[in-house]
């Protein structure tokens, strides 16, 4: 079978879709099964986590600070253990194995590489670690520095890296170890924002073509939604909703979940009128910017299940392919409006607009 660093290899000829030739082998999934954690100071930071990560699924986990990631992978890699529950891997318990022997690697923010080793003796370490034979220990390192096109780094020395080089080596070192799981703790957030996007589009391959479950943290909801297959949005310890990107943009469950993403129309359902009586008992409703219509007040079809609300542009935001708007409607309550039309930089402040959605398009949100 076809080592990581081949599959790496082959899926960087074929990019960007997973290679034809070698298949990837779809590792284990990972399942927390009631997971509690408690720190000595009476910290709670995981709180009944039950969940199913699909084998070979790349899994992100998205919260504010302080709300559990780093510690709920720091159980699953087995530098921390849970008060209670069961963490599993391909259907077994790992929960007595003890870390270094877990078929889990973990790359850091921070890259924690050996500084006095060379970028050849770090990536190598885990293969010594498993005493693989010196010879096929040198073939399957040179493999994977050609795989992550970092051959020219071999001799040098940590600390003369740049940031993404050093990321690079980190992912190197984790995935020659070939884990069933590799779990990636903010491992973009130190890189610039070029950098970032080109590691982003790396990493999604990577994962694609080795077939490794990935769980992977981050504060940022954009970085979440383009890579993942499944996100989980954490709050005080607990997953508050799962899904897939699309799932949670069209149906965020609660106002929490909706600002976290981002969404910035969260509305009272009592700021609206004309709110069909049997939606839903929530209070606050949002709908996207982009399926909000702005029209001149002459132009309004005033069809049945449209929105009728009269607004006054307050801020218009030009973003190249699209206009946001900043509406202000009459009962004071504003919405933003994204415009793609081709028209859309023709609308100025102090215009009065006609702002049309329809109903159905409005999602109710749980407190
Ligand atoms: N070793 C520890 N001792 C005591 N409390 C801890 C310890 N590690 C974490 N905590 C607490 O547990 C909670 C969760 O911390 P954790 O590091 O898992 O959060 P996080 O979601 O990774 O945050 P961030 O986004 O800032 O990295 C926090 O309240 C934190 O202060
Ligand atoms: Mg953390």
């Amino acid at each position: 079978m076809a080592s990581v660093a081949e599959r790496i290899f082959v899926s960087q000829e074929s990019s960007p879709e997973i290679p034809n030739k070698v298949q990837p082998h779809i590792k284990g999934g990972v399942e927390l099964v009631h997971v509690d954690k408690a720190f000595s100071n009476g910290l709670v930071a995981t709180d009944d986590i039950s969940l199913t990560i699909e084998p070979g699924c790349f899994y992100s986990l998205l919260g504010p600070s302080g709300c559990g990631k780093t510690t709920l992978l720091r159980m699953i890699a087995g530098f921390d253990s849970p008060d209670a529950g069961d963490i599993r891997i391909a259907g077994k318990s790992i929960l007595g194995t003890p870390a270094y022997r877990r078929s889990v690697n973990t790359v850091f923010q921070s890259y924690c590489l050996f500084p006095h080793m060379t970028i050849r003796k770090n990536i190598e370490f885990g293969l010594k670690m498993k005493r693989i034979q010196p010879l096929k220990r040198r073939q399957r390192v040179d493999e994977m520095l050609s795989g992550m096109q970092i051959e020219q780094l071999a001799d040098a020395y940590p600390a003369q890296l740049s940031g993404g080089q050093k990321q690079r080596v980190a992912l190197a070192r984790a995935l020659i170890n070939e884990p069933e799981v590799l779990l990636l703790d903010e491992p973009l957030s130190a890189l610039d924002a070029k950098l970032r996007r080109e590691l982003q589009i790396e990493l999604l391959r990577l994962q694609k073509s080795t077939g490794i479950t990935f769980i992977f943290v981050t504060h940022d909801q954009h970085e979440a939604m383009i890579m993942s297959d499944k996100i989980g949005i954490m709050q005080h310890g607990r997953i508050q909703q799962t899904g897939s990107a699309y799932e949670l943009y069209e149906h965020p469950r609660t106002v929490f979940i909706a600002r976290f993403l981002g969404l910035q129309n969260i509305i009272r359902k009592s700021a609206l009128t004309h709110i069909p009586a049997h939606s839903s008992s929530a209070h606050h409703l949002t709908i996207h910017p982009e399926r909000i219509t702005l029209l001149s007040p002459n132009e309004n079809p005033r069809e049945d299940g449209l929105s009728n609300y009269r607004g006054v542009i307050k801020d218009r935001l030009y973003k190249g392919a699209h206009t946001d708007y900043v509406v202000e409607l009459e009962n004071g309550v504003e919405l933003l409006v994204s415009d793609q039309s081709p028209l859309h930089q023709r609308r100025t402040p102090g215009m009065y607009v006609d702002v049309v959605f329809s109903m159905a398009d409005l999602i109710p949100l749980e407190e």
